[in-house]
Protein backbone atom coordinates (compact mmCIF):
# COMPACT_ATOMS: atom_id res chain seq x y z
CA UNK A 1 0.00 0.00 0.00
CA UNK A 2 1.36 3.64 -0.86
CA UNK A 3 1.17 5.81 1.80
CA UNK A 4 -0.88 9.34 0.65
CA UNK A 5 1.46 11.42 3.06
CA UNK A 6 4.08 11.07 0.58
CA UNK A 7 2.29 11.27 -2.24
CA UNK A 8 1.31 14.65 -1.27
CA UNK A 9 4.38 15.79 0.21
CA UNK A 10 5.73 15.16 -3.49
CA UNK A 11 3.71 17.17 -5.58
CA UNK A 12 4.17 19.70 -2.71
CA UNK A 13 7.88 19.43 -3.08
CA UNK A 14 7.41 19.86 -6.60
CA UNK A 15 4.99 22.63 -6.67
CA UNK A 16 7.61 23.95 -4.88
CA UNK A 17 10.77 23.52 -6.71
CA UNK A 18 9.61 21.62 -10.07
CA UNK A 19 10.88 23.90 -12.79
CA UNK A 20 7.70 22.31 -14.95
CA UNK A 21 5.38 23.93 -12.36
CA UNK A 22 2.95 26.72 -13.64
CA UNK A 23 3.20 28.29 -10.23
CA UNK A 24 -0.22 29.68 -9.16
CA UNK A 25 -2.47 26.60 -9.54
CA UNK A 26 -3.59 24.89 -6.26
CA UNK A 27 -2.26 21.40 -6.00
CA UNK A 28 -4.70 18.91 -5.59
CA UNK A 29 -7.92 18.94 -4.08
CA UNK A 30 -7.63 17.41 -0.56
CA UNK A 31 -11.25 16.76 -0.35
CA UNK A 32 -11.90 14.29 2.46
CA UNK A 33 -13.86 12.06 0.39
CA UNK A 34 -13.77 8.80 1.75
CA UNK A 35 -16.74 6.86 0.05
CA UNK A 36 -19.18 7.16 -2.92
CA UNK A 37 -22.42 5.60 -3.95
CA UNK A 38 -22.37 4.77 -7.97
CA UNK A 39 -25.45 3.84 -10.07
CA UNK A 40 -24.70 1.44 -12.88
CA UNK A 41 -27.48 1.39 -16.08
CA UNK A 42 -27.15 -2.56 -17.22
CA UNK A 43 -30.42 -1.96 -19.18
CA UNK A 44 -29.41 -0.60 -21.83
CA UNK A 45 -25.98 -0.40 -24.38
CA UNK A 46 -25.56 4.00 -24.60
CA UNK A 47 -23.30 3.80 -27.37
CA UNK A 48 -21.23 1.09 -29.08
CA UNK A 49 -17.40 1.75 -30.14
CA UNK A 50 -15.37 0.07 -33.19
CA UNK A 51 -13.56 -3.35 -31.90
CA UNK A 52 -10.54 -2.02 -32.69
CA UNK A 53 -11.67 1.35 -30.50
CA UNK A 54 -7.94 1.20 -28.71
CA UNK A 55 -5.72 1.88 -31.59
CA UNK A 56 -2.17 2.87 -31.67
CA UNK A 57 0.10 4.82 -34.44
CA UNK A 58 4.02 4.78 -35.04
CA UNK A 59 5.30 8.39 -36.17
CA UNK A 60 5.88 8.40 -39.36
CA UNK A 61 9.29 10.42 -38.44
CA UNK A 62 10.40 6.34 -37.50
CA UNK A 63 11.17 6.49 -41.69
CA UNK A 64 13.57 9.90 -41.25
CA UNK A 65 16.44 7.16 -41.70
CA UNK A 66 15.10 3.97 -43.03
CA UNK A 67 17.35 1.50 -41.11
CA UNK A 68 15.24 2.31 -38.11
CA UNK A 69 12.07 0.60 -39.62
CA UNK A 70 13.91 -2.84 -38.97
CA UNK A 71 13.20 -2.11 -35.01
CA UNK A 72 9.79 -3.33 -36.41
CA UNK A 73 11.10 -6.82 -36.79
CA UNK A 74 12.42 -7.26 -33.33
CA UNK A 75 10.56 -9.94 -31.69
CA UNK A 76 9.90 -8.17 -28.41
CA UNK A 77 7.72 -5.40 -29.72
CA UNK A 78 5.72 -8.31 -32.20
CA UNK A 79 4.49 -9.43 -28.94
CA UNK A 80 3.42 -6.57 -27.60
CA UNK A 81 1.65 -5.54 -30.32
CA UNK A 82 -0.41 -9.12 -31.11
CA UNK A 83 -1.47 -8.71 -27.31
CA UNK A 84 -2.87 -5.45 -28.67
CA UNK A 85 -5.23 -6.43 -31.47
CA UNK A 86 -7.83 -5.92 -33.01
CA UNK A 87 -6.35 -2.38 -33.42
CA UNK A 88 -5.56 -0.55 -36.27
CA UNK A 89 -1.73 1.15 -36.48
CA UNK A 90 -1.96 3.97 -38.44
CA UNK A 91 1.29 5.12 -39.79
CA UNK A 92 1.56 9.09 -40.05
CA UNK A 93 2.35 12.39 -38.42
CA UNK A 94 3.98 15.85 -39.24
CA UNK A 95 6.89 13.86 -41.31
CA UNK A 96 4.31 12.25 -43.99
CA UNK A 97 3.79 15.26 -45.47
CA UNK A 98 7.78 16.00 -45.97
CA UNK A 99 8.06 12.27 -47.26
CA UNK A 100 8.23 10.59 -50.94
CA UNK A 101 7.90 7.55 -52.39
CA UNK A 102 11.39 6.35 -54.10
CA UNK A 103 11.25 3.01 -55.88
CA UNK A 104 14.48 1.45 -56.44
CA UNK A 105 12.75 -0.90 -58.93
CA UNK A 106 13.32 -4.17 -60.15
CA UNK A 107 16.82 -4.68 -59.05
CA UNK A 108 14.91 -4.42 -55.45
CA UNK A 109 12.34 -6.19 -56.18
CA UNK A 110 14.45 -9.62 -56.90
CA UNK A 111 16.42 -9.14 -53.84
CA UNK A 112 13.63 -9.47 -51.49
CA UNK A 113 10.91 -11.52 -52.82
CA UNK A 114 10.46 -12.63 -49.42
CA UNK A 115 8.77 -9.64 -47.70
CA UNK A 116 6.11 -9.61 -49.72
CA UNK A 117 4.66 -13.05 -48.36
CA UNK A 118 4.67 -12.42 -44.87
CA UNK A 119 2.15 -14.42 -43.97
CA UNK A 120 2.73 -17.87 -42.11
CA UNK A 121 6.51 -18.74 -41.26
CA UNK A 122 7.66 -16.13 -42.47
CA UNK A 123 6.78 -13.48 -40.01
CA UNK A 124 9.42 -15.41 -37.68
CA UNK A 125 12.03 -15.49 -40.28
CA UNK A 126 11.75 -11.96 -40.79
CA UNK A 127 12.61 -11.44 -37.02
CA UNK A 128 15.78 -9.15 -36.14
CA UNK A 129 18.83 -10.92 -35.00
CA UNK A 130 19.59 -9.28 -31.02
CA UNK A 131 22.92 -7.80 -31.98
CA UNK A 132 21.56 -5.59 -34.92
CA UNK A 133 18.25 -4.73 -32.29
CA UNK A 134 20.84 -3.54 -30.04
CA UNK A 135 23.02 -1.67 -32.12
CA UNK A 136 19.36 -0.12 -33.78
CA UNK A 137 18.15 0.70 -30.73
CA UNK A 138 21.26 2.96 -29.33
CA UNK A 139 21.65 4.58 -32.48
CA UNK A 140 17.51 5.35 -32.52
CA UNK A 141 18.42 7.10 -28.54
CA UNK A 142 20.34 9.77 -30.92
CA UNK A 143 18.31 9.65 -33.77
CA UNK A 144 14.99 10.64 -31.20
CA UNK A 145 16.95 13.63 -29.88
CA UNK A 146 17.84 14.75 -33.47
CA UNK A 147 13.97 14.33 -34.77
CA UNK A 148 12.76 16.42 -31.58
CA UNK A 149 14.82 18.88 -32.96
CA UNK A 150 13.55 19.59 -35.59
CA UNK A 151 10.23 19.34 -34.17
CA UNK A 152 11.44 22.16 -31.54
CA UNK A 153 12.94 24.37 -34.84
CA UNK A 154 9.52 23.70 -36.64
CA UNK A 155 12.39 23.09 -39.60
CA UNK A 156 11.53 19.54 -41.31
CA UNK A 157 13.96 17.78 -43.53
CA UNK A 158 12.60 15.89 -47.26
CA UNK A 159 13.00 12.28 -46.83
CA UNK A 160 13.00 9.68 -49.34
CA UNK A 161 11.39 5.93 -48.86
CA UNK A 162 11.59 2.73 -51.06
CA UNK A 163 9.87 -0.49 -51.15
CA UNK A 164 11.94 -1.75 -48.68
CA UNK A 165 10.22 0.44 -45.97
CA UNK A 166 7.22 0.06 -47.23
CA UNK A 167 7.37 -4.37 -46.99
CA UNK A 168 9.12 -3.98 -43.06
CA UNK A 169 5.86 -1.74 -42.49
CA UNK A 170 2.88 -3.49 -43.82
CA UNK A 171 5.16 -6.95 -42.56
CA UNK A 172 5.38 -5.53 -38.89
CA UNK A 173 1.09 -4.58 -39.20
CA UNK A 174 0.53 -7.98 -40.58
CA UNK A 175 2.41 -10.24 -38.84
CA UNK A 176 1.11 -8.63 -35.65
CA UNK A 177 -2.36 -8.82 -36.76
CA UNK A 178 -2.97 -4.74 -36.93
CA UNK A 179 -4.78 -3.04 -39.77
CA UNK A 180 -2.68 -0.65 -41.21
CA UNK A 181 -3.55 2.48 -42.28
CA UNK A 182 -1.01 4.82 -44.24
CA UNK A 183 -1.11 8.47 -44.12
CA UNK A 184 -0.09 9.89 -47.87
CA UNK A 185 1.44 13.27 -48.47
CA UNK A 186 -0.73 15.78 -49.34
CA UNK A 187 1.82 18.58 -49.34
CA UNK A 188 2.45 17.61 -52.97
CA UNK A 189 1.06 20.09 -54.58
CA UNK A 190 0.77 21.35 -58.14
CA UNK A 191 0.94 24.92 -59.39
CA UNK A 192 -2.89 25.20 -59.14
CA UNK A 193 -2.56 24.23 -55.41
CA UNK A 194 -4.45 20.83 -55.52
CA UNK A 195 -2.96 18.14 -54.69
CA UNK A 196 -0.43 16.21 -57.00
CA UNK A 197 -1.25 12.50 -56.69
CA UNK A 198 1.51 11.41 -58.91
CA UNK A 199 3.68 10.07 -56.09
CA UNK A 200 0.73 8.25 -54.06
CA UNK A 201 -0.28 6.18 -57.03
CA UNK A 202 2.86 5.11 -57.50
CA UNK A 203 3.25 3.68 -53.64
CA UNK A 204 -0.61 2.91 -54.01
CA UNK A 205 0.36 0.50 -57.17
CA UNK A 206 3.47 -0.92 -55.53
CA UNK A 207 1.45 -1.49 -52.66
CA UNK A 208 -1.62 -3.54 -54.77
CA UNK A 209 1.07 -5.91 -56.70
CA UNK A 210 2.24 -6.50 -53.36
CA UNK A 211 -1.41 -7.35 -52.09
CA UNK A 212 -0.87 -5.53 -49.07
CA UNK A 213 -4.57 -5.00 -47.00
CA UNK A 214 -4.21 -1.80 -45.92
CA UNK A 215 -6.32 1.53 -45.92
CA UNK A 216 -5.45 5.45 -46.05
CA UNK A 217 -5.56 8.40 -44.98
CA UNK A 218 -4.07 12.32 -46.57
CA UNK A 219 -2.18 14.69 -44.75
CA UNK A 220 -1.07 15.53 -41.10
CA UNK A 221 -2.58 18.90 -39.21
CA UNK A 222 -3.64 20.66 -42.41
CA UNK A 223 -4.18 23.44 -40.59
CA UNK A 224 -0.83 24.15 -39.83
CA UNK A 225 0.62 23.50 -43.25
CA UNK A 226 1.39 27.57 -43.55
CA UNK A 227 3.50 27.15 -40.41
CA UNK A 228 5.47 23.81 -41.12
CA UNK A 229 5.98 24.26 -45.15
CA UNK A 230 4.53 27.86 -46.25
CA UNK A 231 1.71 26.29 -47.89
CA UNK A 232 -1.82 27.14 -47.49
CA UNK A 233 -4.64 24.77 -47.97
CA UNK A 234 -7.81 25.53 -47.56
CA UNK A 235 -10.63 22.74 -46.02
CA UNK A 236 -12.67 23.04 -49.15
CA UNK A 237 -9.71 22.42 -51.23
CA UNK A 238 -8.65 19.60 -49.22
CA UNK A 239 -12.03 18.00 -49.63
CA UNK A 240 -11.11 17.84 -53.38
CA UNK A 241 -8.13 16.43 -52.88
CA UNK A 242 -9.70 13.65 -50.79
CA UNK A 243 -12.53 13.08 -53.54
CA UNK A 244 -9.76 13.00 -56.07
CA UNK A 245 -8.05 10.27 -53.49
CA UNK A 246 -11.36 8.60 -53.38
CA UNK A 247 -11.67 7.83 -56.84
CA UNK A 248 -8.28 6.55 -57.39
CA UNK A 249 -8.98 3.98 -54.75
CA UNK A 250 -11.93 3.18 -56.15
CA UNK A 251 -10.33 2.05 -59.29
CA UNK A 252 -8.46 -0.05 -57.82
CA UNK A 253 -8.99 -4.10 -57.31
CA UNK A 254 -7.35 -4.14 -54.15
CA UNK A 255 -8.45 -0.56 -52.50
CA UNK A 256 -11.66 0.23 -53.82
CA UNK A 257 -13.63 -0.12 -51.03
CA UNK A 258 -10.87 0.37 -48.30
CA UNK A 259 -10.84 3.24 -45.71
CA UNK A 260 -10.19 6.24 -46.18
CA UNK A 261 -9.90 8.24 -43.38
CA UNK A 262 -9.29 12.13 -42.55
CA UNK A 263 -8.56 15.31 -42.58
CA UNK A 264 -6.61 14.57 -39.24
CA UNK A 265 -7.04 18.49 -38.05
CA UNK A 266 -5.98 19.49 -34.76
CA UNK A 267 -7.91 20.43 -31.69
CA UNK A 268 -10.79 22.59 -33.12
CA UNK A 269 -9.48 26.78 -32.07
CA UNK A 270 -11.28 29.30 -34.19
CA UNK A 271 -10.09 29.08 -37.46
CA UNK A 272 -9.04 25.15 -37.64
CA UNK A 273 -12.58 24.61 -37.45
CA UNK A 274 -13.22 26.63 -40.09
CA UNK A 275 -10.91 24.03 -42.15
CA UNK A 276 -13.35 20.94 -40.67
CA UNK A 277 -16.52 22.92 -41.99
CA UNK A 278 -14.95 23.56 -44.97
CA UNK A 279 -13.59 20.05 -45.63
CA UNK A 280 -17.02 18.27 -44.75
CA UNK A 281 -18.72 20.41 -47.23
CA UNK A 282 -16.60 18.97 -50.21
CA UNK A 283 -14.83 15.84 -48.83
CA UNK A 284 -17.38 14.20 -46.27
CA UNK A 285 -18.68 11.73 -49.08
CA UNK A 286 -15.22 10.14 -50.03
CA UNK A 287 -14.04 9.29 -46.12
CA UNK A 288 -14.70 6.60 -43.89
CA UNK A 289 -14.59 8.38 -40.44
CA UNK A 290 -13.53 11.89 -39.53
CA UNK A 291 -10.23 12.09 -37.84
CA UNK A 292 -9.29 15.09 -35.43
CA UNK A 293 -6.42 15.29 -33.28
CA UNK A 294 -6.25 15.92 -29.09
CA UNK A 295 -3.64 16.59 -26.54
CA UNK A 296 -4.53 18.15 -23.07
CA UNK A 297 -1.65 20.39 -22.83
CA UNK A 298 1.49 21.79 -24.06
CA UNK A 299 4.05 18.90 -23.33
CA UNK A 300 6.97 21.78 -23.06
CA UNK A 301 4.56 24.10 -20.29
CA UNK A 302 2.78 21.66 -18.18
CA UNK A 303 2.78 19.73 -14.67
CA UNK A 304 1.54 16.92 -12.61
CA UNK A 305 -1.10 18.83 -11.44
CA UNK A 306 -2.48 18.94 -14.85
CA UNK A 307 -2.38 15.04 -15.17
CA UNK A 308 -4.41 14.94 -12.06
CA UNK A 309 -6.46 18.10 -12.34
CA UNK A 310 -10.17 17.23 -13.33
CA UNK A 311 -10.54 20.10 -14.86
CA UNK A 312 -7.79 19.42 -17.62
CA UNK A 313 -9.44 16.15 -18.30
CA UNK A 314 -12.80 17.40 -18.81
CA UNK A 315 -11.39 19.78 -21.63
CA UNK A 316 -11.84 16.61 -23.58
CA UNK A 317 -15.50 16.14 -23.48
CA UNK A 318 -15.87 20.12 -24.66
CA UNK A 319 -13.46 19.40 -27.48
CA UNK A 320 -15.21 16.25 -28.54
CA UNK A 321 -18.71 17.90 -28.54
CA UNK A 322 -17.66 20.72 -30.36
CA UNK A 323 -16.33 18.27 -33.43
CA UNK A 324 -19.29 15.78 -33.04
CA UNK A 325 -21.40 18.80 -33.58
CA UNK A 326 -19.67 20.23 -36.81
CA UNK A 327 -19.82 16.65 -38.29
CA UNK A 328 -23.11 15.12 -39.81
CA UNK A 329 -24.84 12.81 -38.51
CA UNK A 330 -24.37 9.16 -39.21
CA UNK A 331 -20.22 9.92 -39.95
CA UNK A 332 -18.34 8.63 -37.70
CA UNK A 333 -15.59 10.58 -35.45
CA UNK A 334 -12.01 9.64 -34.37
CA UNK A 335 -9.47 10.61 -32.39
CA UNK A 336 -7.28 9.74 -34.98
CA UNK A 337 -4.19 10.59 -32.89
CA UNK A 338 -3.76 11.04 -29.50
CA UNK A 339 -1.97 11.82 -26.30
CA UNK A 340 -1.69 13.40 -22.66
CA UNK A 341 0.95 16.64 -23.73
CA UNK A 342 1.91 17.43 -27.67
CA UNK A 343 5.36 18.57 -28.59
CA UNK A 344 6.74 15.26 -28.00
CA UNK A 345 5.26 14.74 -24.84
CA UNK A 346 6.00 16.15 -21.44
CA UNK A 347 9.77 15.04 -20.29
CA UNK A 348 9.41 12.64 -16.96
CA UNK A 349 5.24 12.72 -17.22
CA UNK A 350 3.74 11.24 -20.58
CA UNK A 351 6.02 8.09 -20.06
CA UNK A 352 5.21 7.30 -15.90
CA UNK A 353 2.55 6.36 -14.01
CA UNK A 354 0.85 9.39 -13.75
CA UNK A 355 0.41 9.74 -17.62
CA UNK A 356 -2.18 6.35 -16.80
CA UNK A 357 -4.52 9.09 -15.57
CA UNK A 358 -4.93 10.84 -18.76
CA UNK A 359 -4.81 8.18 -21.25
CA UNK A 360 -7.92 5.94 -18.99
CA UNK A 361 -10.39 9.19 -18.56
CA UNK A 362 -9.44 9.81 -22.51
CA UNK A 363 -10.59 5.79 -23.20
CA UNK A 364 -13.63 6.54 -20.96
CA UNK A 365 -14.83 10.03 -22.35
CA UNK A 366 -14.50 9.31 -25.51
CA UNK A 367 -16.04 6.28 -26.19
CA UNK A 368 -19.12 7.95 -23.50
CA UNK A 369 -19.28 11.05 -26.00
CA UNK A 370 -20.07 9.13 -29.31
CA UNK A 371 -16.13 8.39 -30.39
CA UNK A 372 -15.47 5.47 -32.34
CA UNK A 373 -11.81 5.10 -32.40
CA UNK A 374 -9.04 6.50 -30.55
CA UNK A 375 -5.43 5.74 -32.41
CA UNK A 376 -2.95 6.84 -29.22
CA UNK A 377 0.39 8.53 -30.16
CA UNK A 378 2.76 6.50 -30.32
CA UNK A 379 3.17 2.65 -29.95
CA UNK A 380 7.33 3.11 -30.70
CA UNK A 381 9.11 6.03 -31.42
CA UNK A 382 10.54 9.29 -30.33
CA UNK A 383 9.22 11.68 -27.89
CA UNK A 384 8.15 10.58 -24.35
CA UNK A 385 4.52 9.50 -24.91
CA UNK A 386 5.36 6.13 -26.22
CA UNK A 387 4.04 2.94 -25.07
CA UNK A 388 7.38 1.26 -24.78
CA UNK A 389 10.58 3.17 -24.01
CA UNK A 390 13.99 3.05 -25.87
CA UNK A 391 14.88 -0.38 -24.82
CA UNK A 392 11.23 -1.81 -26.42
CA UNK A 393 10.15 -2.94 -22.64
CA UNK A 394 6.48 -1.63 -22.21
CA UNK A 395 5.66 1.41 -20.25
CA UNK A 396 2.79 1.75 -17.61
CA UNK A 397 0.48 3.00 -20.35
CA UNK A 398 0.92 0.03 -22.27
CA UNK A 399 0.30 -2.32 -19.63
CA UNK A 400 -3.27 -0.42 -18.98
CA UNK A 401 -3.81 -0.79 -23.03
CA UNK A 402 -3.44 -4.12 -22.56
CA UNK A 403 -5.89 -4.76 -19.52
CA UNK A 404 -8.48 -2.38 -21.44
CA UNK A 405 -8.20 -4.23 -24.76
CA UNK A 406 -8.25 -7.23 -22.45
CA UNK A 407 -11.32 -6.37 -19.86
CA UNK A 408 -13.44 -3.89 -21.66
CA UNK A 409 -15.69 -4.80 -24.91
CA UNK A 410 -17.74 -2.35 -27.17
CA UNK A 411 -21.08 -1.90 -25.53
CA UNK A 412 -20.93 1.32 -23.54
CA UNK A 413 -23.02 1.85 -20.33
CA UNK A 414 -23.93 4.14 -18.44
CA UNK A 415 -22.06 5.07 -14.62
CA UNK A 416 -22.87 7.53 -12.61
CA UNK A 417 -21.48 8.77 -9.60
CA UNK A 418 -24.14 9.76 -6.69
CA UNK A 419 -22.19 12.30 -4.25
CA UNK A 420 -18.94 12.69 -5.61
CA UNK A 421 -18.61 15.42 -3.10
CA UNK A 422 -16.78 18.73 -4.02
CA UNK A 423 -16.44 20.87 -7.47
CA UNK A 424 -13.13 18.71 -8.13
CA UNK A 425 -14.74 15.19 -8.24
CA UNK A 426 -11.99 13.37 -7.29
CA UNK A 427 -13.56 9.66 -8.68
CA UNK A 428 -13.81 9.03 -12.45
CA UNK A 429 -15.86 6.04 -13.88
CA UNK A 430 -17.00 4.50 -16.53
CA UNK A 431 -19.07 1.21 -17.23
CA UNK A 432 -18.68 -1.14 -20.09
CA UNK A 433 -19.64 -4.40 -20.92
CA UNK A 434 -16.88 -6.80 -20.30
CA UNK A 435 -14.89 -7.81 -23.16
CA UNK A 436 -16.50 -11.42 -24.37
CA UNK A 437 -13.75 -11.94 -26.92
CA UNK A 438 -10.89 -12.33 -25.03
CA UNK A 439 -11.91 -13.12 -21.27
CA UNK A 440 -13.66 -16.59 -19.99
CA UNK A 441 -16.10 -14.28 -17.72
CA UNK A 442 -20.12 -15.70 -18.51
CA UNK A 443 -22.09 -13.48 -20.42
CA UNK A 444 -23.62 -10.46 -18.71
CA UNK A 445 -20.67 -9.36 -17.14
CA UNK A 446 -19.65 -5.65 -16.75
CA UNK A 447 -16.27 -3.88 -16.52
CA UNK A 448 -16.43 -0.55 -14.28
CA UNK A 449 -13.28 1.41 -14.39
CA UNK A 450 -12.61 3.97 -12.29
CA UNK A 451 -10.06 6.68 -11.62
CA UNK A 452 -8.92 7.84 -8.05
CA UNK A 453 -6.97 11.77 -8.71
CA UNK A 454 -6.48 12.32 -4.81
CA UNK A 455 -4.12 11.13 -2.34
CA UNK A 456 -6.93 9.55 -0.18
CA UNK A 457 -8.51 5.52 -0.51
CA UNK A 458 -11.97 5.61 -1.40
CA UNK A 459 -14.82 3.23 -0.84
CA UNK A 460 -17.06 2.70 -3.70
CA UNK A 461 -20.64 1.36 -2.73
CA UNK A 462 -22.25 -0.84 -6.02
CA UNK A 463 -25.84 -0.53 -6.33
CA UNK A 464 -27.98 -3.02 -4.62
CA UNK A 465 -28.75 -5.02 -7.62
CA UNK A 466 -25.09 -5.90 -8.21
CA UNK A 467 -23.16 -5.67 -4.94
CA UNK A 468 -24.30 -9.90 -4.76
CA UNK A 469 -21.81 -10.53 -7.59
CA UNK A 470 -18.31 -11.48 -7.41
CA UNK A 471 -15.88 -8.70 -8.31
CA UNK A 472 -12.33 -9.38 -10.10
CA UNK A 473 -10.12 -6.26 -9.59
CA UNK A 474 -7.15 -4.89 -11.48
CA UNK A 475 -5.56 -2.33 -9.28
CA UNK A 476 -2.95 -0.57 -10.60
CA UNK A 477 -0.75 1.02 -8.85
CA UNK A 478 2.90 2.86 -8.99
CA UNK A 479 5.60 0.40 -8.35
CA UNK A 480 7.29 2.78 -6.43
CA UNK A 481 6.74 4.49 -2.76
CA UNK A 482 7.75 8.31 -1.77
CA UNK A 483 8.79 10.91 -3.97
CA UNK A 484 9.03 9.24 -6.87
CA UNK A 485 5.82 7.38 -7.15
CA UNK A 486 3.78 9.02 -9.59
CA UNK A 487 6.82 9.31 -11.85
CA UNK A 488 7.33 5.44 -11.79
CA UNK A 489 8.11 3.80 -14.88
CA UNK A 490 6.95 1.19 -13.59
CA UNK A 491 3.54 -0.11 -12.41
CA UNK A 492 1.67 -2.93 -10.24
CA UNK A 493 -1.01 -4.50 -10.93
CA UNK A 494 -3.11 -5.84 -7.98
CA UNK A 495 0.89 -5.55 -6.14
CA UNK A 496 2.86 -7.69 -8.36
CA UNK A 497 5.29 -5.17 -11.05
CA UNK A 498 4.18 -6.05 -14.59
CA UNK A 499 7.08 -6.77 -16.27
CA UNK A 500 7.51 -9.11 -19.76
CA UNK A 501 8.62 -12.45 -18.77
CA UNK A 502 10.36 -12.59 -21.77
CA UNK A 503 10.74 -11.00 -24.84
CA UNK A 504 8.30 -13.58 -26.54
CA UNK A 505 6.39 -14.11 -22.95
CA UNK A 506 3.61 -11.26 -21.62
CA UNK A 507 2.79 -12.53 -18.10
CA UNK A 508 -0.44 -13.26 -16.90
CA UNK A 509 -2.82 -10.33 -15.66
CA UNK A 510 -4.52 -11.73 -12.51
CA UNK A 511 -7.77 -10.59 -11.13
CA UNK A 512 -8.33 -10.49 -7.63
CA UNK A 513 -11.35 -11.61 -6.64
CA UNK A 514 -13.27 -9.97 -4.12
CA UNK A 515 -16.29 -11.61 -1.86
CA UNK A 516 -20.19 -10.80 -2.69
CA UNK A 517 -20.66 -7.50 -0.84
CA UNK A 518 -17.21 -6.30 -0.33
CA UNK A 519 -16.89 -2.68 -1.35
CA UNK A 520 -14.91 -1.78 -3.63
CA UNK A 521 -11.98 0.08 -1.94
CA UNK A 522 -9.66 2.15 -4.78
CA UNK A 523 -6.36 3.53 -2.79
CA UNK A 524 -5.39 7.31 -3.34
CA UNK A 525 -3.60 8.32 -6.85
CA UNK A 526 -4.86 4.67 -8.43
CA UNK A 527 -7.00 3.36 -11.14
CA UNK A 528 -8.68 0.20 -11.55
CA UNK A 529 -10.71 -2.52 -13.81
CA UNK A 530 -13.75 -4.07 -11.74
CA UNK A 531 -15.03 -7.00 -13.63
CA UNK A 532 -18.59 -7.78 -12.26
CA UNK A 533 -18.76 -11.10 -13.03
CA UNK A 534 -22.48 -12.34 -12.41
CA UNK A 535 -24.10 -8.71 -13.25
CA UNK A 536 -26.01 -10.34 -15.56
CA UNK A 537 -26.63 -7.23 -17.67
CA UNK A 538 -28.92 -8.31 -19.89
CA UNK A 539 -26.95 -6.14 -22.69
CA UNK A 540 -23.89 -7.54 -22.57
CA UNK A 541 -25.33 -11.44 -23.10
C1 LIG B 1 10.70 -13.40 -57.02
O1 LIG B 1 9.41 -13.58 -57.60
C2 LIG B 1 9.41 -13.76 -59.01
C3 LIG B 1 7.98 -13.89 -59.50
O2 LIG B 1 7.09 -13.17 -58.70
C4 LIG B 1 10.22 -15.00 -59.34
O3 LIG B 1 10.29 -15.18 -60.75
C5 LIG B 1 11.62 -14.91 -58.77
O4 LIG B 1 12.32 -16.11 -58.97
C6 LIG B 1 11.58 -14.62 -57.28
N1 LIG B 1 12.93 -14.38 -56.77
C7 LIG B 1 13.40 -14.94 -55.66
C8 LIG B 1 14.79 -14.54 -55.27
O5 LIG B 1 12.75 -15.74 -54.98
C1 LIG C 1 -2.37 -10.24 -43.53
O1 LIG C 1 -2.15 -10.67 -44.85
C2 LIG C 1 -3.08 -11.63 -45.32
C3 LIG C 1 -2.67 -12.05 -46.72
O2 LIG C 1 -2.49 -10.95 -47.55
C4 LIG C 1 -4.48 -11.03 -45.31
O3 LIG C 1 -5.42 -11.98 -45.71
C5 LIG C 1 -4.80 -10.55 -43.90
O4 LIG C 1 -6.05 -9.89 -43.91
C6 LIG C 1 -3.73 -9.60 -43.43
N1 LIG C 1 -4.03 -9.22 -42.05
C7 LIG C 1 -3.87 -7.99 -41.61
C8 LIG C 1 -4.23 -7.76 -40.18
O5 LIG C 1 -3.44 -7.09 -42.30
C1 LIG D 1 3.16 15.98 -60.22
O1 LIG D 1 4.39 15.53 -59.74
C2 LIG D 1 5.19 14.83 -60.68
C3 LIG D 1 6.44 14.35 -59.98
O2 LIG D 1 6.09 13.42 -59.00
C4 LIG D 1 5.50 15.72 -61.86
O3 LIG D 1 6.23 15.01 -62.83
C5 LIG D 1 4.21 16.23 -62.46
O4 LIG D 1 4.50 17.16 -63.49
C6 LIG D 1 3.36 16.89 -61.40
N1 LIG D 1 2.06 17.22 -61.99
C7 LIG D 1 1.51 18.43 -61.87
C8 LIG D 1 0.20 18.61 -62.54
O5 LIG D 1 2.03 19.32 -61.24
C1 LIG E 1 -28.07 -11.15 -2.20
O1 LIG E 1 -27.80 -12.36 -1.51
C2 LIG E 1 -28.56 -12.51 -0.32
C3 LIG E 1 -28.07 -13.76 0.40
O2 LIG E 1 -27.79 -14.80 -0.52
C4 LIG E 1 -30.03 -12.55 -0.65
O3 LIG E 1 -30.79 -12.66 0.52
C5 LIG E 1 -30.41 -11.26 -1.37
O4 LIG E 1 -31.74 -11.33 -1.80
C6 LIG E 1 -29.54 -11.05 -2.57
N1 LIG E 1 -29.81 -9.74 -3.14
C7 LIG E 1 -30.04 -9.53 -4.42
C8 LIG E 1 -30.32 -8.10 -4.83
O5 LIG E 1 -30.03 -10.42 -5.25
Amino acid sequence: MKSAATAVSTIVALALFGSLCVGAKTVISVDDVQSIRVDLDLFRVARRVDERFLSVAIDASLLAQEKFMNLLNSPKLRTLAKALIPAFLRFGGTKQDFMKFNPRGRYFQARDNSSSAVQGKLCERLELPPFLENRLKQEWVLQSKTLLQEELEGKYKKTKFSEYAVDLLYAFANCSGLDLIFGLNALLRTSENTWNSTNAELLLKYCESRQYVMSWELGNEPNSYEKKAGIRVDGYQLGQDFVHLHQILQESVVYHSTGLYGPDVSQPRDHRKDLLTGFLETGAKAITACTWHHYYVNGRDTSLEDFLDPEVLDTLATKINEIVESVSPGKKVWLGETSSAYGGGAVGLSDTFVAGFMWLDKLGLAAELGLDVVIRQVLIGSGTYHLVDDNLDPLPDYWLSLLYKKLVGPEVLKAQVLMNSGPKKPIRLYLHCTNRKSTHYRPGAVTLFALNLNKNEVTISLPAHTANSTIEAFVLQSAETGEQSLYSRSVELNGQVLRMVDDRTLPPLKGRELPPGERLKLPGFSFAFYVLIEAQAPVCK
